[in-house]
């Protein structure tokens, strides 16, 4: 008898809650995996099923940055790649590893609201720098850096959460040669690189990890499935070294080590690479419902940038409405977003929302934008 999947915040039956940062059910590849795991224990070895490489099985890393090689263009080697679970795991890991309770962390504003989360946990100040549509505004960066001293910088280069925009590859060089005057980690977050529904970002920060202080996170979250708590973390050497000096790692071996052998033969059969063409042509077109739905029923009332890649697109509404007013309304009609706020260190953003594309079809889009956009006009409506 099969058992209904469960989630956190799984939306109830014909809600479409565009605040669902998940793929959806028809992406998530139950045979490749079967297949992956067929494969792998059919040549097994038993030794395989002991700690393994503290730095992560050499056999994966190296499938791994094959695979990282294949679908950006850029060298990546297996010696600068430490295995993760994930890159909710890899931020706690490099907060323990690299900083003190008090220290700050610089963030974009807006930023990955959960992130906020895991730098509470170790007693970080948080300081938000305002975004323009090419990324961190790397000029109001470099004031702020003259009224604080941040241990770390968390940025989201690629295909921000939750804006969807991508920092340039100027402002990436500068934030690099910043890292190096001053002293600061850039701690990456890549999760959506490969994730573009045309041109590819510009070069990567794990492409610079020999030129300043950077650590480059990477998932398998979003281009396979998040439940595997799989990912990793490109480093140079003097970095890869302190990790691995962390008692977790010595007395545990790595994070996630049985999953890697799965994996890596998805990796080695380049199905994982076919997979995420897939997955990319099937949210351009979810990225272009979505543009259409919204200009029909939200277009002269919301501002937006269509997303290149990624999962979300990042509304504008009027100043002065509070996007978290409207949302017993959107409830109401059966559908949801991430109010704005969320995503601000400093509780601002009241008048924006994000809204996912990855958790429905192309039809349920449409269906839910409309919905969403009578809500919100009837709702803002009566306030006036
Ligand atoms: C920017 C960002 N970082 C990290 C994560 C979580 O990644 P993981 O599943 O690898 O822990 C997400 C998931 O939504 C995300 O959007």
């Amino acid at each position: 008898m099969s058992v209904k999947a469960s989630f956190d915040g799984a939306p109830e039956q014909g809600v479409i809650d565009f605040g669902v940062g998940q793929p959806s059910a028809d992406l998530l590849p139950v045979d490749l995996l079967r297949g992956g795991s067929e494969r792998y224990f059919a040549s097994a070895q038993a030794l395989e099923l002991n700690y393994g490489d503290k730095q992560g099985d050499v056999h994966f890393r190296k499938a791994l940055a094959g695979f990282m090689t294949g679908v950006s263009g850029h060298a990546a080697t297996p010696e600068s790649l430490f295995l993760s679970a994930g890159n909710s795991q890899a931020l706690d890991f490099i907060c323990q590893r690299f900083t003190q309770p008090g220290d700050t962390v610089i963030v974009e504003e807006p930023s990955y609201f959960l992130a906020f989360r895991v730098f509470h946990d170790h007693g970080l100040n948080i300081v938000g720098i305002p975004m323009d549509q090419h990324g961190m505004d790397i000029d109001r960066f470099e004031q702020a850096l003259a009224r604080h001293r941040p241990r770390l910088v968390y940025t989201i280069p690629s295909f921000h959460n939750p804006t969807g925009r991508t920092l340039t590859g100027e402002r990436r060089e500068r934030l690099l040669a910043l890292s190096r005057e001053h002293g600061f980690t850039i701690v990456a977050d890549e999760v959506y690189q490969f994730l573009h529904c045309g041109e590819p970002p510009p070069a990567s920060f794990g492409t610079m990890i020999e030129q300043g202080h950077v650590l480059s996170l990477g998932s398998f979250s979003k281009i396979l499935a998040p439940s595997l708590r799989l990912g990793w973390i490109q480093a140079n050497a003097d970095a890869i070294r302190s990790m691995l000096a962390s008692g977790v790692i010595i007395s545990g071996g790595n994070f996630n080590h049985f999953t890697s052998h799965v994996v890596r033969q998805l990796l080695e059969d380049g199905s994982l690479a076919r997979h995420l063409a897939h997955l990319r042509s099937t949210y351009a077109a979810r990225v272009e419902a979505m543009d259409e739905a919204l200009r029909e029923h939200l277009g002269d009332w919301a501002t937006w940038e269509i997303p290149r890649g990624g999962y979300f697109f990042w509304l504008t509404l009027p100043q002065g409405i509070n996007a978290a007013d409207l949302q017993a309304a959107a409830r109401q009609a059966r559908t949801g977003f991430q109010p704005g706020a969320s995503c601000s260190s400093s509780g601002g953003l009241h008048n924006c929302l994000r809204l996912s594309f990855a958790h429905y079809s192309v039809a349920e889009i449409h269906e839910g934008i409309g919905r969403l956009g009578k809500a919100l006009r009837v709702a803002t409506d009566s306030r006036v």
